[in-house]
C-alpha cells in the first residue's frame, strides 16, 4: 500500500472482513480508531449511509437544515457555495479518524454533524450510551451497484484497468462489496429504526427523490429543529431542495474542479443522480438475480426496495 498514493489506495487495498463484514484495509483502521477513540454527545447526528446511496446529497441536506438558523438562503452566501459537502460534514473513518488515530474535534461547534459508513454492529459504543441520533440512508441495490461499479472504476489506478460490470456485481452479489454485504448493512439500521424510531430515522434515496419537502420536514423534525409555520410559509423547505439538488451541486465551481485534500476530484462524487440508471446497464438476468437475491435476504423483515 505504501507504494501506492494514499488517497487511492483503498481501491487497489485488499479487503479484510470485520464483524462481518467487508473494508479496505485503509478504511478498517478508521473504524478501528473510531471505536476506540470518538466520544458522542447527546447534541451530535451522524449520517450513516451505504457508499453511494446518496451520502453527498444528505450531508449537504442535514448541513443546511441543521445549520439553517445561521444562514440566509441566499444563492451567494451559503457554505456549501464554497465547501464540498464532503468537507462541511467529514466522514469519521474515512477522513478523521483515518488521518488521527484520536483527531481533536474541539473545533468542531456542537450540534455537531459527522457522517459514516459503518455497519450497526461496529458502531463505537459512545452512540449507544449517548442521545445522539443517527439518519440512515440507502438506496435501491441495483442502482448502488451500478453507482459503485462507476465511482470504483474512476478511482481504479491507470494501471489496474477497469473492473468489469459482471465482476463487480458477481462480487456484490457474494456480499464483497464496500461495507457490504449490503443486505445485511441495510437490515441492521432497518431493525433498529423500528425498535428504536427515535435514534435511528431511516431513509430510502427513491422516497427523498420522490418527495423531498416531506422528508425534509421529517427529518427536521426527527432531529429537534422542527419547521415554523414562517418557515413554511417562507417557502424556506423548497429553497433547501432547490440549493441540495443534484443540478445546483453538481454545477457549482467548487464540486466542478475542487479537489479533496487528499487529492480526489469531488466531481467523482455527481455521476446522473437519477433514480433507475440500473436500467441502463444490467441485463435481464442480473436484474432477476439480485432481485431474487433481495427478496430472500430482506423476506419478512417488511422492508422493500
Ligand atoms: P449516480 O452514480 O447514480 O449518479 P454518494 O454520495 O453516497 O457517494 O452517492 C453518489 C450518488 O449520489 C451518485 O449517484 C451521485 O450522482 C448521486 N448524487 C450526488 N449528489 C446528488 C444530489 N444532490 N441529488 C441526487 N443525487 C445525487
Amino acid at each position: 500500500l505504501s507504494s501506492l498514493p494514499t488517497e487511492m489506495g483503498w481501491v487497489a487495498s485488499t479487503f479484510y472482513k470485520y464483524q462481518g463484514f467487508w473494508h479496505p484495509c485503509r478504511h478498517l483502521q478508521g473504524i478501528l480508531s473510531c471505536q476506540k477513540h470518538f466520544e458522542a454527545q447527546d447534541k451530535d447526528t451522524l449520517l450513516v449511509t451505504t457508499p453511494k446511496s446518496g451520502t453527498t446529497w444528505l450531508k449537504a441536506l442535514l448541513f443546511t437544515l441543521i445549520n439553517r438558523t445561521h444562514f440566509h438562503h441566499s444563492a451567494h452566501n451559503h457554505p456549501l457555495q464554497s465547501n464540498s459537502p464532503h468537507v462541511l460534514v467529514p466522514f469519521l473513518e474515512v477522513k478523521l479518524f483515518l488521518e488521527h488515530e484520536n483527531p481533536d474535534l474541539s473545533s468542531f461547534k456542537s450540534p455537531r454533524l459527522f457522517s459514516t459508513h459503518m455497519p450497526y454492529v461496529s458502531l463505537p459504543k459512545s452512540i449507544h450510551d449517548s442521545k445522539c441520533k443517527l439518519v440512515y440512508l440507502c438506496r435501491d441495490p441495483k442502482d448502488t451497484l451500478v453507482s459503485l461499479w462507476f465511482f470504483t472504476n474512476k478511482l481504479r489506478l491507470q494501471e489496474m484497468g477497469s473492473r468489469s460490470l459482471e465482476e463487480a456485481f458477481e462480487l456484490f452479489c457474494g456480499g464483497v462489496s464496500m461495507y457490504g454485504p449490503f443486505w445485511d448493512h441495510v437490515l441492521g439500521y432497518w431493525e433498529e429504526s423500528l425498535k428504536n424510531p427515535d435514534k435511528v430515522f431511516f431513509l430510502k434515496y427513491e422516497d427523498m427523490k420522490d418527495e423531498p419537502v416531506v422528508h425534509l420536514r421529517k427529518l427536521a423534525e426527527f432531529l429537534g429543529c422542527p419547521f415554523s409555520s414562517e418557515e413554511e410559509k417562507d417557502e424556506v423547505l423548497e429553497g433547501i431542495v432547490e440549493l441540495c439538488s443534484f443540478d445546483n451541486l453538481s454545477n457549482l465551481k467548487v464540486n466542478k474542479v475542487g479537489k479533496l485534500p487528499s487529492g480526489e476530484d469531488y466531481s467523482v462524487f455527481f455521476r446522473k443522480g437519477e433514480v433507475g440508471d440500473w436500467k441502463n446497464h444490467l441485463t435481464s438476468e442480473m436484474v432477476e438475480r439480485l432481485d431474487r437475491i433481495c427478496k430472500e435476504k430482506f423476506e419478512g423483515s417488511g422492508l422493500t426496495f
